[in-house]
């Protein structure tokens, strides 16, 4: 036992100091505006090799190519949506919408909740976590995004025969999307981790942002009774929504209510902060500025400090803590076994730090100040930057203050740390889904499709 322990210790000491090498001990990776620009360019040729490629049904976006080990050459409803909410060829979009609608037609085991279809269009029947509602809720946020652009445009034919007809019943993506969510948001349904059973802040929020977008669009489109049974709908999720906060422990939890699934004791989970990134923009409650989202996002970081191994190396502590999904995690990219496997840092959570404190540079800065509150000190005290320093509770800094200036940069400088991790743990500009817990190297799926758009969304959102 001893012996294998030791072995096992030498083998990453070695993969570390192999690292460490190709780093050159440079304290810090520091990112250049060219190596931003080519952080987003390279990620967009990577993900849109990932839309129709050859031999899937026009429309597909496989979440990886790859087929085995783990297999995910299917087209899941949420990483689509996600990724095609930051896709702008509009022939592309459509071919995302008719794929859509063909998807929404079979019926499959649960409706609208079906997490995903096979790459020729068909429903996938195997056993799985069903429903996962925060599916509908994401592509009706990305295609009233389109909805509203090709309104503005005076394409509004396209509009109403596809997207959204008024109608009851209605043969419309949007619509039916927007009826599903409104009908069903109560429902208990598997997280986006599609392991969990409960009620879940992610997918609650992505619902109430898209009956918030559509009521406003059926407005547009003289549907009012759908625009106020819509608004108020949004509204009775918002006021659903308290028990997520965890007032003995200081934070947001993700999941409440659950009944089946992992271990989730400390209730941490990154999809909190995926949520605000998602479906909230401004000063909305649960956005990037919330000082509970931001009390989360410091419980979360330190949770994963003290779990990856990574993170405790010295060479690596002028990059970005790596982020996983939550702490207690057992899926390794290939298999999820209680006390076998373990789980790792995903580059799409990581590249979500980055963009949380991106956004929350701007959000302040349009704000113009900043409220020092018990709940987000802890967060504004644990920047590089700012170590060291102390805020008081009740402290209000206001633009052209020194201390409103040093926290906004502190955000940029230490956002940036987390795409230098990513960008130090990738294999040139390939992004797989994780990078291992103790050595840094990727593993799981290969070329994840979502892993490019939440590099993509994290850069164009850096000040
Ligand atoms: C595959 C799912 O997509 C992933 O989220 C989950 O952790 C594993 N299966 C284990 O259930
Ligand atoms: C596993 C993730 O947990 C889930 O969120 C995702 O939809 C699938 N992989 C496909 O990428």
């Amino acid at each position: 036992m001893i012996r294998q322990i030791s072995l096992m210790t030498l083998v990453s000491v070695g993969f570390i100091a192999f690292n460490a090498l190709a780093f050159n001990r440079t304290t810090y990776f520091r990112l250049t505006p060219s190596d931003f620009r080519h952080l987003v360019t390279a990620s967009e040729t990577l993900m849109m090799n990932n839309v129709s490629p050859a031999g899937t049904r026009k429309g597909t976006v496989l979440a990886s190519p790859s087929t085995n080990n783990p297999n995910y050459y299917y087209m899941w409803v949420r990483d689509a949506a996600l990724t095609m909410n930051v896709v702008q060829d509009r022939q592309a979009l459509f071919d995302y919408v008719d794929i859509s609608l063909l998807q929404q037609s079979e019926p499959g085991q649960v409706g609208l909740g079906e997490p995903k279809y096979m790459s020729d269009g068909s429903v996938f029947t195997g056993p799985w976590g069903r429903p996962q509602n925060d599916g509908p809720a994401l592509r009706a946020i990305t295609v009233i995004g389109l909805a509203n652009r090709l309104i503005d445009e005076g394409n509004l034919a396209y509009v109403r025969s596809k997207l959204y007809d008024g109608k009851l019943p209605t043969h419309s993506l949007v619509k039916a999307d927007l009826e599903y969510v409104a009908a069903h948001w109560q429902d208990p349904n598997f997280d986006l981790w599609e392991e969990s059973l409960g009620q879940h802040l992610y997918t609650l929020l992505a619902q109430r942002k898209a009956l918030q977008l559509g009521s406003a669009l059926a407005k547009k489109l003289n549907d009012p009774q759908a625009a106020s049974f819509y608004a108020a709908q949004a509204q009775a999720i918002d006021d659903s929504l308290t028990d997520f906060w965890d007032p003995s422990r200081g934070y947001l939890v993700g999941t409440i209510d659950q009944q089946v699934g992992p271990d989730h004791t400390s209730g941490l989970d990154v999809s909190v902060i995926l949520a605000a990134l998602h479906s909230t923009s401004g000063s909305e409650s649960f956005g990037v500025t919330d000082d509970r989202v931001l009390a989360t996002a410091y419980a979360l970081e330190m949770a994963f400090r003290n779990t990856y191994r990574i993170n405790q190396i010295p060479e690596f502590q002028n990059l970005g803590t790596a982020i996983g999904r939550y702490p207690e995690d057992w899926y390794d990219g290939y298999n999820a076994k209680q006390g076998v496997t373990l789980g790792n840092p995903w580059f799409l959570a990581t590249n979500a730090y980055a963009e949380l404190y991106y956004r929350a540079n701007r959000q302040f800065r349009a704000q113009g100040s900043i409220h020092i509150s018990a709940l987000n000190k802890v967060f504004f005290e644990h920047l590089t930057a700012l170590k060291g320093t102390t805020f008081n509770v009740g402290d209000v800094y206001y633009s052209g203050d020194a201390k409103f200036t040093a926290i906004v940069n502190a955000l940029v400088t230490d956002g940036d740390r987390f795409l230098a991790c990513v960008k130090f743990h990738a294999n040139g500009d390939n992004l797989s889904e994780e990078f291992n817990r103790d050595t840094g190297y990727m593993q799981g799926a290969h070329d994840l499709t979502w892993s490019y758009a939440s590099m993509i969304t994290a850069v164009n959102a850096r000040p």
